[in-house]
């Protein structure tokens, strides 16, 4: 399965602070917003990863990222010229995708929890496609998931004005290879962008959805607010600092996973130096 990161979009909510920076790449807590998304993927097993950005972000992420060598991964590039929506980065990311599966999840979505690691591996051979659903107080934000009384999915909505239900969809989605066919075929929304929640509805209606709840003992955070921003920030500290585990440390999952062997990790912990995180580094042997 290939693995996509979207990191377009003006994150205009944050203004003035992603006037000159890109959102993905301000920090939550001791790194950079894009490490914990990334550290997503490569829970799941994903090596290969497309990162899409806007055109004039985009040397800021090859900066921070390289070419993924230094944690056992191939990394590419792509730009959103527009933010048209997160189904475009099916028709951006085609040719990458080639005939594999695909897995998107958002640059700005942060995800923590007890067995979240093999919950992604059971979804990396889906056919059709696999969401979540997650329970918040204000759904309006988000995509919606309507279940009947067997917690069978019967409709997805984009930031539905009367929410039918508070299941929100987090930002990681799994697909089988039709989702580039089916990302051709969404039309523009009222707000002007080809929703992701269209796709997810065209798989819905050929009966090939599962949405997956995530129950309690799960923590999804999106960015997009100062406020959110700010308790994500939090949430990493406290639950960081209580445990002494770090929590989307890239190296750290590559190492376990065996992606790369303990010299990548001496190349790390001499990067980043005499940072928190170089010393967590240092700390693992
Ligand atoms: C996007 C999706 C929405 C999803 C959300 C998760 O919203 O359109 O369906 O629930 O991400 O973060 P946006 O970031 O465009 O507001």
């Amino acid at each position: 399965m290939k693995g996509i990161i979207l990191a377009g979009g003006s994150g205009t909510r944050l203004f003035p602070i992603t006037i000159a920076v890109s959102k993905q790449l301000l920090p939550v807590y001791d790194k950079p917003m894009i490490y914990y998304p990334l550290s997503v993927l490569m829970l799941a097993g994903i090596r290969e990863i497309l990162f899409i950005t806007t055109p004039h972000d985009q040397e800021a992420f090859k900066k921070l990222l390289g070419n993924g060598s230094h944690v056992g991964c191939k990394f590419e590039f792509a730009v959103q010229e527009q933010p048209n929506g997160l189904a475009e980065a099916f028709i951006i990311g085609e040719e990458f995708i080639g005939k594999e599966k695909v897995a998107l999840v958002l640059g700005d979505n942060i995800f923590y929890g007890n067995g979240f690691g093999s919950l992604l591996r059971s979804k990396v051979d889906v056919n059709g496609a696999a969401i979540f659903a997650y329970p918040v107080k204000d759904p309006e934000r988000y995509g919606v998931v309507e279940f009947d009384s067997e917690y069978k999915a019967i409709s997805i909505e984009e930031k539905p004005e009367k929410p039918k239900s508070k299941f929100a969809v987090p930002g990681l989605y799994f697909y089988d290879n039709s989702v580039v066919e089916y990302a051709k075929n969404v039309k523009p929304s009222d707000r002007g962008e080809l929703e992701i929640s269209t796709i997810n509805q065209m798989y819905l209606d050929e009966g090939n959805l599962e949405v997956g709840v995530m129950t309690r003992g799960m923590a999804w955070f999106d960015t997009g607010t100062v406020e959110s921003l700010d308790d994500a920030t939090e949430f990493i500290r406290v639950i960081q600092n209580r445990q002494s585990a770090m929590i989307g440390c890239i190296e750290e999952v590559a190492y376990i996973h065996k992606f790369i062997g303990f010299d990548k990790i001496e190349d790390a912990i001499f990067k980043y130096g005499k940072s928190n995180y170089g010393e967590y580094l240092r700390s693992l042997i």
